[in-house]
């Protein structure tokens, strides 16, 4: 098989990362933007020893799930991966796809197991990223090709906050009358409030309070903050919404998202965070909350320096999961609960494989902040089969 070639298949399952997949020549060929039964025709893009990569020149026989997508650069962008398919069935096959990659990497078998999907799939994310680049005499903003750094300009985003849509506009008028030194641009908006770094022209750079319930979060775009605007209070409810008791440990704090309703419920809370600037916020938000520690640490760091044991423990790593030092700790201080929040199913399988030697899994909950997209939020109650050696 080689690059340039076109092969006809019929796609077998759609896999982690939105790709489908077909055999064609002995080899499997990943491609996107395609559901499983359908009978497709693929242009062969790359070419590996046992797989390859194609790209969809045409469906043969289409799924009846398949959709014409709403945004105009969704064959090119790598913003979204199943904007072509039906949201009830894009949901179930992100599903099915982090459950197979959790029995795969984490050997763990999910039987039972919720999903909560976005009320609004359109319009739902608050703060993004948009990239810059120089093309030809004009600077352009957008986004990258899926698994490049190659700008596909973009005029909207469909899954975006409409003040963002409204930013992006006045982004790109800017663009043409001062050339930008940065190569993007953060913008966070919340009803009706907007705020970019770095400031262009009168988009200014500003703090924003975000209330979610009866929590206050000050948020500036240079911080993490979780981007679905309809999902923020049920992430709250389904990650600290039933639990209580004296104490409990908040590692990759963030802002305090989870931080500040942990310290509703028990009597004290430490929440660790490692970025400096989210620190600072983390700070300022807690300051409500004189139970509850913000301390400034990496959290393998901090681990080591634990010498009783928490009830609760939420972890909410970035995408690149746990590392060996916090999986090798989080096996000996959590006594009744740890709670998993993760935003890739492939680390967190890697991450159950190793922590199951001492954790039960309670419950399995996905939850889907990002419509339209490969990615899944999953939560994972763990309960130690045996009570903390410490
Ligand atoms: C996925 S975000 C979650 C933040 C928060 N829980 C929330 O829901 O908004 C992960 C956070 O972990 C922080 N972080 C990443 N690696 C870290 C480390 N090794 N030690 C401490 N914090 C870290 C990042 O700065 C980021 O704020």
């Amino acid at each position: 098989m080689k690059v340039g070639e076109l092969v006809k298949g019929t796609v077998e399952e759609i896999v982690f990362g939105g790709y489908g997949i077909l055999r064609a020549d002995g080899k499997i060929v990943f491609v996107d933007r395609v559901l499983p039964g359908e009978q497709v025709e693929v242009l062969i893009t790359k070419v590996k020893k046992k797989y390859c990569f194609g790209k969809l020149n045409k469906v043969v026989k289409a799924s009846k799930h398949r959709i014409k997508p709403k945004c105009r650069y969704f064959d090119e962008c790598g913003g979204c991966d199943f904007q072509h398919v039906v949201y009830k069935e894009q949901l179930r096959l992100k599903v099915n796809a982090a459950i197979a990659v959790l029995r795969k990497i984490g050997k763990v078998t999910v039987n039972d197991y919720q999903v909560y999907p976005s009320d609004e799939v359109w319009g739902y994310r608050i703060r993004t990223r948009f990239h810059l680049e120089k093309i030809g005499s004009k600077v352009k903003v957008g986004f990258f090709k899926k698994g490049t750094r190659d700008l596909v300009p973009v005029s909207e985003c469909p899954i975006a906050d409409e003040q963002i849509n409204l930013a992006l506009k006045k982004i790109e008028r800017r663009l043409l009358l001062e050339s930008i030194s940065c190569n993007f641009v953060d913008v966070l908006a919340w009803k009706g409030q907007l705020s970019v770094y770095p400031p262009i022209g009168d988009l200014s750079y500003q703090e924003l309070e975000i209330d979610v319930g009866e929590f206050r979060y000050i948020v500036n775009p240079r911080v993490f903050f979780q981007v679905n605007k309809f999902l923020l209070n049920t992430l709250i409810k389904l990650v600290v919404g039933k639990i209580k008791g004296d104490n409990a440990l908040d590692l990759y704090a963030g802002v305090g998202f989870f931080s500040l309703p942990l310290a509703r419920r028990f009597k004290e809370v430490v929440a660790v965070e490692g970025d400096k600037t989210a620190y600072w916020y983390l700070k300022k938000n807690s300051k409500l909350f004189p139970n509850l520690t913000a301390i400034h640490k990496d959290v393998d760091s901090y681990l080591t320096t634990i010498t009783s044991p928490y009830e609760v423990v939420v972890v909410d790593p970035p995408r690149t999961g746990l590392n060996k030092t916090a999986r090798k700790h989080l096996c000996e201080i959590v006594a009744r609960s740890l709670i998993y929040v993760s935003c890739n199913p492939s680390t967190l399988a890697r991450d159950l494989f190793e922590l199951s030697s001492v954790f039960d899994i309670e419950s399995v909950t996905f939850v889907d902040l990002f419509p339209h997209t490969y990615h899944l939020e999953s939560i994972v109650v763990l309960v130690p089969r045996f009570y903390s050696k410490l």
